[in-house]
């Protein structure tokens, strides 16, 4: 093939993947949901409306999980450098360490997200710990995360699970459904997460949704 035909060939496949690729549950019954955030954002700020609305509809449905790494690299010395500089860094790191300590307690973790990126935005901007407080965490433990090892292991996953979607996605936040990255499920999640998801459940009547609005 001359190179004019293989570019047409990719294009063509591609376009046919993603148009093929709807978003269904999987065997579990879920959705998972994937959100890749970084402390500084204000547009991650703003979608937080929209994983609450989603949640508080289809909890039983989706599994959601915060990524707060964003756009974060590695300088020469392996030092973190982000997007929003030392403050993004830090809050970053205080939201896996609580993340990590609320794991198996979704309802925890949305709340606080939700504080996290809601005014005063208390890592962020004020370098308080006050969402983590509020629940329930222990601030010796949080503390100790924060400084220690157990903090930097937080690293390495986050850095892995957003590697890809940065690289494909390029944006923060970004969504990524059922563990597989995909830049237009990404966008109309991005514009309307609560459809995608709804117009996902209702094509399986085991779910029992049937009424979605564009
Ligand atoms: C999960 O979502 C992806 C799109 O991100 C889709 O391609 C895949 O088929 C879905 N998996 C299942 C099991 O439905
Ligand atoms: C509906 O979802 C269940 C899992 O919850 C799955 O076993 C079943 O195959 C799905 N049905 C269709 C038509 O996809
Ligand atoms: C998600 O996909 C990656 C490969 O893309 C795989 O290594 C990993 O095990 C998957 N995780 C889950 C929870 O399925």
């Amino acid at each position: 093939m001359t190179p004019a035909y293989v570019i047409v060939f990719i294009f063509l496949c591609a376009y046919v993947s993603a148009v093929s690729s709807q978003l269904q549950i999987q065997e579990n019954g879920k959705i998972s949901v994937r959100i890749g955030t970084t402390s500084g954002c204000s547009d991650a700020a703003r979608f937080m409306a929209q994983i609450r609305s989603t949640y508080d509809r289809f909890k039983d449905f989706v599994n959601y999980e915060f990524v707060p790494w964003g756009r974060t690299r590695r300088d020469e010395n392996g030092d973190l450098v982000c997007q929003f500089r030392a403050p993004d860094c830090w809050a970053n790191r205080v939201h896996r360490c609580a993340l990590h300590m609320l794991e198996g307690n979704a309802d925890a973790q949305m709340n606080y997200m939700e504080c996290e990126f809601s005014p005063p935005y208390p890592a962020f901007r004020q370098r308080s710990i006050l969402c983590a407080h509020a629940a329930g965490l222990s601030v010796v433990e949080m503390d100790i995360c924060i400084r220690t090892r157990v903090g930097d292991d937080l690293e390495g996953p986050a850095e892995e699970l957003s590697r890809e979607p940065i690289a494909v996605i390029n944006f923060v936040p970004f969504i990524v459904f059922n563990n597989s990255t995909n830049r237009a499920l990404h966008l109309q999640g991005y514009r309307r997460l609560e459809s995608v998801i709804c117009f996902a459940l209702a094509d399986n009547e085991t779910t029992g949704i049937t009424h979605c609005r564009i």
